[in-house]
């Protein structure tokens, strides 16, 4: 099933509980919200006390990336705040195993994040730990950002160890995803589409813009696997 992870980064802030309902009345399913420290990403944005906020105005799930240094002692604030999945990425944990675990154990469902430069095989180990694999297909950091294609191999070796090794991860992708990717994406095997700036700055409203980025990444996939060129 393809889900719309709906990036409050993008929206307005002083509307947010707006903002949420037009998107989630769009067909969006999850709220991703992007955690930024101005150490591990050269910006800041929010932490738990708006996932507090959030909590209470909504029944979706609430998908948190963690884009900070030092995970672990933010873990139990966002358990108390109320997320449902913890993002984390492989770049910022020198204990990555440990620190998924803290995740699970705090109720919550974790995931792993890779930047562009990092290998899909880094993960090898934790898969079968995660809810979800959150590839970068932009540098963590800013919204609005061009799309990276190197994501899409990335996306694609993603789906074949999850058929080999058996599992059932779902498969995130984060970054420049609008109506001229999403397809790419959607036929790659991402099935967790995060999109921020293709939802809240498109100059109409998010519950158009949520339901015609479905309609785009569902078609995409009624498709299914381009065909190989015959050699
Ligand atoms: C980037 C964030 C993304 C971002 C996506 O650091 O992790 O979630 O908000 O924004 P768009 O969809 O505008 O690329
Ligand atoms: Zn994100």
């Amino acid at each position: 099933m393809i889900e719309l992870a709906f990036s409050i980064l993008a929206a307005d802030f002083a509307h947010l509980a707006d903002q949420i309902a037009a998107a989630e009345r769009g067909g969006g399913t999850i709220i991703h919200v992007d955690v930024m420290d101005g150490h591990f990403v050269p910006n800041i944005s929010f932490g738990p006390p708006v996932v507090k906020a959030i909590r209470p105005i909504t029944r979706l799930p609430l998908d948190c990336h963690l884009m900070i240094e030092n995970p672990d002692a933010f873990i139990p604030d966002f358990a108390a705040a109320g997320a449902d999945m913890i993002g984390v990425h492989q770049e910022a944990c020198r204990h990555l195993h440990r620190t998924l675990q803290l995740i699970a154990d705090h109720g919550m469902r974790p995931a792993v994040v890779i930047n562009p430069a990092t290998p899909v095989e880094s993960l090898v180990e934790v898969l079968p730990m995660v809810h979800h694999v959150l590839v970068m297909s932009v540098n963590p950091g800013f919204g609005g950002q061009k799309f990276l294609p190197l994501a899409l191999d990335k996306i694609d070796h993603l789906a074949d160890l999850r058929r080999e090794m058996g599992l059932n991860f779902r498969i995130e992708v984060d970054g420049g995803i609008a109506h001229d990717t999403v397809a790419s994406v959607v036929q790659a095997g991402a099935d967790m589409l995060v999109a921020g700036s293709a939802i809240f700055s498109a100059g109409q409203s998010a519950e158009q813009t949520a339901r015609a980025f479905l309609v785009a990444a569902r078609a995409a996939l009624s498709v299914g696997e381009p065909v190989a060129e015959p050699s």
